[in-house]
């Protein structure tokens, strides 16, 4: 069976772009390929997080991923720095990762122009250790949206560099993979085209907003004045709107408000409450699973406990093999 691993940022809150973007892939995942799910923390401690912060993070990530469906007995869920062994990978890979290309990397660039002040080899080194995270399992399917594209191509690099230089056929060579289908684009509520988190305030709707909060972000999604001619085309706002609807309504709802628009019968207001009501009824059973599993220490432990030794297991194989390659054996 084919190996899937993934890395999930440590920054939390899950919100429904997440959810039906990347989350609905890992379900499909967990039943059809030897997953390894993980939570990158040690990435994040590029910017340096306040430890109690991070610390939380790591948690309700691993709550939140826990609540959505991912099941440790079908997939391998574990936190980066429970093993070590990526670490070491990291260090021997960087050995033969060149300064040129890491600082052509535009994640880099970027984060290297907003953070002039603190631009730390972790960061130019953070695609090493991304390829680490994958080389680690010897995946062969990585699922990402396009913006790690890039660094899924260093990866590649790195892993033929190594099959050059040690004249090995030892790792192989890891694709994008979201099963062949486009992506799904879930639209923000400020009548953006994504829902993110680092958008502005009620852009995006959390696994973990409160009915209130839903409904308060619903009302005030961005709309227009209306249709005033029988099937006119949407605006985005709108469009948006519609998209959401497609997401968490049931499909006679969604056909009785697209009639409505194009009769120009539509109001603006009954579509969002209905919207509101629908999120709600899609993210309260969520919510209450995420605070369950957030208070049951218990089961967190035991998760984290078999997620580091399965991982390790098959880490350790690929560090002990790797170093063998490399003549660290005297
Ligand atoms: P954000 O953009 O909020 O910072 P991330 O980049 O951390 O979210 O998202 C992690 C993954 O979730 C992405 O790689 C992508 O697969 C998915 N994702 C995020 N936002 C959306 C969205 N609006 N629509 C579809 N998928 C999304
Ligand atoms: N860099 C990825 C992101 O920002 C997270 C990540 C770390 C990752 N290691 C990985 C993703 C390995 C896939 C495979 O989203």
């Amino acid at each position: 069976m084919e190996t899937v691993v993934s890395g999930i940022r440590s920054t939390g809150n899950l919100h429904l772009g997440n959810y039906f973007g990347a989350m609905k892939n890992f379900l499909r995942m967990q039943e059809e390929y030897n997953c390894f799910f993980f939570i990158a923390d040690y990435h994040s401690l590029t910017t340096h997080p306040d430890p109690e912060n991070l610390k939380g993070h790591v948690r309700q990530v691993l709550a939140e991923y826990l609540a959505c469906g991912l099941n440790p007995e079908k997939c391998t869920l574990y936190i980066q720095s429970d093993v070590p062994e990526v670490a070491e990978l990291y260090l021997l890979l960087n050995m033969n990762a060149y300064l040129g290309e890491l600082e052509r990397a535009t994640t880099f660039k970027e984060k290297a122009r907003k953070h002039p002040d603190n631009i730390n080899a972790g960061l130019l080194t953070y695609p090493v250790l991304m390829a680490a995270d994958i080389l680690l399992h010897k995946a062969a399917k990585v699922p990402v949206g396009k913006d790690q594209e890039q660094h899924l191509e260093m990866t590649r690099q790195f892993g033929n560099r190594f099959n050059r230089m040690y004249r090995v056929d030892y790792f192989p060579e890891p694709v994008a993979f979201n099963f062949g289908g486009q992506l799904v684009k879930v639209p923000g509520l400020d009548g953006s085209g994504k829902m993110g988190k680092s958008e502005g305030e009620g852009n995006a709707v959390f696994l973990f907003d409160t009915d209130e909060a839903i409904r308060k972000k619903v009302m005030r999604a961005v709309s227009d004045s209306g249709p005033t001619e029988p099937d006119s085309p949407k605006s985005e706002a709108i469009q948006n709107l519609f998209t959401l609807m497609s997401l968490v309504s049931d499909a006679e709802t969604l056909k009785s408000f697209e009639e409505a628009y194009n009769h120009c019968t539509i109001r603006y207001g009954d579509m969002k409450k209905q919207l509101a009501e629908d999120m709600i009824r899609f993210v309260r059973p969520l919510r209450e699973r995420i605070a369950d599993t957030l208070q049951n220490e218990k089961l967190l432990g035991e998760v984290m406990k078999t997620g580091r030794e399965k991982a390790r297991e098959s880490a350790a194989k690929t560090v002990k093999e790797v170093r063998e390659l490399m003549g660290i054996r005297y």
